[in-house]
Order: structure tokens, then C-alpha cells, then sequence
């Protein structure tokens, strides 16, 4: 049997790809070599997520630095879980949460947590000699299932079962806050629905992504400089003009737009919401009510092959994400991001009234790994479709792309193919793509009329 006892906990500040400090945990097993992770950090955050401690210190870094939530990891939680086992997950993270005290993981900090929550997983990959995707396939075997409302749905009935590769949903055109305002609506994805693997997935997304910048660029605008996840970050004329650029640059790949190719929206409405109006700014001031925008949205879908919307509607209007739900939730994924924030309370209250049909997983939205495995074994067992993502402050650690694989969530959201902190990722399932999972591609949609 391997000693997966926790011999050391060590903490520092690093940077991520904003040049934002955070926080990086190393745990180390006796006799084993340290278990490392890094914690990401959003920009357009929802109101709901777990606490991102900052020191707030106005003389340093901006009052961004992360010294207390490092130095509660290694003086507090060090001494708590020190001689403890690193291979027990739910433990530890509950003996954290208990240590933490509040809701929110405000007092230690949601990054000291999630980062000791990670290290810790993979200080017991080392002790126990396997692999990143075989410890967290065992932790996610140990999450208990998760009572199903009503009709739990066929929709995921090819999820979480089998470790397996992610269809892929990447950003080629960034707005709202990734990129300087220049557009409402912050990402224009791509689904490549018609590839029949992982590698010819990325494939395609590349090659649109590179149609995306000759597009651009010969329509006499900026079609080099990316915004926070790596996609192009022109200005256009209107939030609509994204799609059409997105559709031609598919064609020009030679790719058929609907059938080899679908489009996703990242709306992050919470972001221009306010006394319960939409405030649209691209084509000059106009302001949406909620009904509004879903009828934007559904003449969109009517007119552009949209597989997905994230975040249509903002993170308090739950009367809105009933009526977008009622309207379109059968022929889109409707995933809530902000709206759900990787917590199982706010899923669970989504599933009880109808809102959306998909979930956002950020790890440290919730801020530990055992919560963030509680929350999509409830989505996928009640017909939610989980989709793993990063946030717009990443770094070179690779553990969502173990852990999508790991759990057989389905799909995977990290931004575009630009950027080391993005390519970390893809390359990552590339590698894990020589194991010969298996790979669902856009069959997991097959139960929408489309
Ligand atoms: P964030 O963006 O990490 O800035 O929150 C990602 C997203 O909204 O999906
Ligand atoms: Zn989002």
C-alpha cells in the first residue's frame, strides 16, 4: 500500500496569463514527489461564486496580490491537514469548508482552498504512481449519485460513465469584458458537431479560427489582436456581424456551417444588466427587456446554425430563464454560468423550475474539487449537460482537461487557440488522445430538434 500521508503543504504567489497574481499549491506525500496546481481567476465573475480572497492592499499590485490566502494555506490549513490522507478528497475538502466557516469561503479564500483541494489530488496521483485522469476518475467513482428531478433526461445518458474526450467549444471572436468592450456579447464560439475525433475536432477549430483572422483582416479590420481567451477582438459594427464573420470562415474552411459546424454564444448578459433592463451599447445606446433579448436570441437561432447559449439572461433574472428555457430549451443548449455558478444549491433550484438545460463547471467558482464533482453528478444525473471550462485567468495548469476526460462530462470550454494558457489544455487532450478514449463528439446533442 502507498503512504498517502500529507508529509508537507507549501503555498506561493504566482502569476496568471493577465499578469494577475494567484495562487499556486504544492502537497507532498512522505516519500513521494509534490502534488503541484494553480488556481484560476475570472473577469466576468457572477455575484454568487465562492470568495477569491485579494489582499486589497492599494501600495501592492493593485490590491490584487494573494499573500493572506498563501499564508492561510501555510500556517491554517496546513496545520490542519498535515498527517491526514491525501487520497481522501471528500475529507479534506469538508475538513476546509469546516475550517473556513462561511458560506462563501471568504474567510480562508476560495483560492487557498481549491488550491490545497487540487494539490492535494494529485500529491496522491505521486504517492500512488497514477496517472492525473486515474485519480480523479477513483474521486469522481466515490461522488455519490445525486436524486434525479421528475424525467431524468436521455439527454446525458452517454455522460459521466466512461472516462472520455470532450467536445471541444472555442472561441474565434471575444467581446464585453475579455476584450475591451468592443462588442456586447462576450464569445463566439465554434462546435466542431460533425467531427468524428478529438484531433480532427481541433483541427477544424483551427482552421476556422484561421479563416476568422483572413476574414477580418481583408474586411479592413483587426484580425491579429486577441482579447483575454485568445479570440480576435475587432470592432465591429454590430454584435450581429460576429456571426456572419463566424459562418463565412467556416465555409471558407470548407466546412458545412450546422452540420459540420455550430455556432455558441457566451452572452454574459449579468455583465450589461441592470434594474431588470439589457443595456446594449454596440450599435449605440438601446436598452432590452428580458422578453427582448430571448426574442433576439430566437431569431438568431432561426437564422444561424446556434447549438448553445451560455448565460442569455442574467445571473437574478430566473423569470427570464424560464421563459428562454419554454422557447428554445429544445433545440439549444442553454447553459447558466453565472446563473448557476458551479454551486449545487443555485443548480438544484434551476432544475426545479425549468431554467436552462446546462452547467457551467468552474472549479473555482465553488472553490473545491468534491463540491465541483457534486455538481455535475447532479447535472448530468438530472438531464443537465455539464460543460468544464476555464476561466479568462488561466495558467499552465492542466487540471480541467484530466478532469473532463476523467468524469466523461461530455465537453470542454477554455478559449481560443491562441494563447499558452489555453494551448496547455488542448495540447494536454491531445496527449490523453493517444489512450484512445472514446470520443461522443456532437452526438451528445442528438435529443435536440434541430
Ligand atoms: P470569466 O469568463 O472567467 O471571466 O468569468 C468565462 C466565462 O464567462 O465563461
Ligand atoms: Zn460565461
Amino acid at each position: 500500500m502507498p503512504d498517502t500521508t500529507i508529509e508537507r503543504i507549501h503555498a506561493r504567489e504566482v502569476f496568471d496569463s493577465r499578469g494577475r497574481p494567484t495562487v499556486e499549491v504544492e502537497v507532498t506525500c512522505a516519500g513521494a514527489r509534490p502534488g503541484r496546481a494553480i488556481v484560476p481567476s475570472g473577469a466576468s465573475t457572477g455575484h454568487f461564486e465562492a470568495l477569491e480572497l485579494r489582499d486589497g492592499d492599494p501600495a501592492r499590485l493593485s490590491g490584487l496580490g494573494v499573500r493572506t490566502a498563501v499564508e492561510n494555506v501555510r500556517s491554517e490549513i496546513a496545520t490542519a491537514l498535515v498527517g491526514q490522507n491525501a487520497d481522501d478528497q471528500a475529507s479534506l475538502d469538508a475538513a476546509m469548508i469546516e475550517l473556513d466557516g462561511t458560506e462563501n469561503k471568504s474567510r480562508l479564500g476560495a483560492n487557498a482552498i481549491l488550491g490545497v483541494s487540487l494539490a492535494a489530488a494529485y500529491a496522491a496521483a505521486e504517492a500512488k504512481g497514477v496517472s492525473p485522469v486515474a485519480q480523479f476518475r477513483e474521486v469522481w467513482s466515490r461522488i455519490d449519485a445525486q436524486a434525479a428531478s421528475g424525467e431524468a433526461s436521455v439527454r446525458t445518458a452517454r455522460l459521466g460513465h466512461e472516462p472520455s474526450l470532450p467536445l471541444p467549444m472555442v472561441n474565434m471572436i471575444s467581446g464585453g469584458l475579455h476584450a475591451g468592450g468592443n462588442l456586447d456579447f462576450q464569445d463566439y464560439l465554434i462546435l466542431p458537431v460533425g467531427a468524428t475525433s478529438y484531433p480532427q475536432a481541433f483541427e477544424w477549430i483551427v482552421e476556422v479560427y484561421n479563416r476568422v483572422s483572413r476574414l477580418l483582416t481583408e474586411a479592413g479590420h483587426e484580425g491579429i489582436l486577441v482579447g483575454d481567451e485568445g479570440g480576435y477582438g475587432p470592432k465591429l459594427g454590430s454584435n450581429e456581424e460576429a456571426l456572419s464573420f463566424v459562418v463565412s470562415a467556416i465555409e471558407a474552411a470548407g466546412l458545412r456551417p450546422g452540420d459540420d459546424v455550430c455556432i455558441g454564444l457566451d452572452v454574459a448578459s449579468t455583465h450589461f444588466y441592470s434594474n431588470g433592463s439589457y443595456r446594449l451599447a454596440a450599435t449605440g445606446d438601446e436598452q432590452l427587456t428580458s422578453a427582448q433579448v430571448v426574442d433576439l436570441l430566437e431569431d438568431w437561432v432561426d437564422r444561424y446554425p446556434i447549438i448553445s447559449i451560455e448565460d442569455g439572461l442574467a445571473e437574478d433574472d430566473w423569470d427570464g430563464w424560464q421563459e428562454l428555457t419554454r422557447r428554445l430549451g429544445d433545440r439549444v443548449q442553454l447553459i447558466g454560468d453565472d446563473l448557476f455558478v458551479t454551486n449545487p444549491a443555485r443548480l438544484k433550484q434551476g432544475i426545479e423550475s425549468a431554467a436552462g438545460n446546462s452547467v457551467l463547471i468552474k472549479l473555482n467558482q465553488i472553490g473545491s474539487l468534491s463540491e465541483t464533482l457534486t455538481t455535475l453528478r447532479l447535472a448530468i444525473d438530472n438531464g443537465y449537460w455539464p460543460v468544464v471550462s476555464a476561466r479568462s485567468g488561466e495558467t499552465e495548469d492542466t487540471t480541467i482537461a484530466d478532469l473532463v476526460v476523467a468524469t466523461g462530462a461530455g465537453q470542454f470550454k477554455v478559449g481560443s487557440v491562441a494563447r499558452s494558457e489555453r494551448l496547455a489544455k488542448y495540447n494536454q487532450l491531445l496527449r490523453l488522445a493517444e489512450e484512445n478514449y472514446p470520443y461522443c463528439g456532437g452526438a451528445i446533442f442528438e435529443s435536440l430538434a434541430r
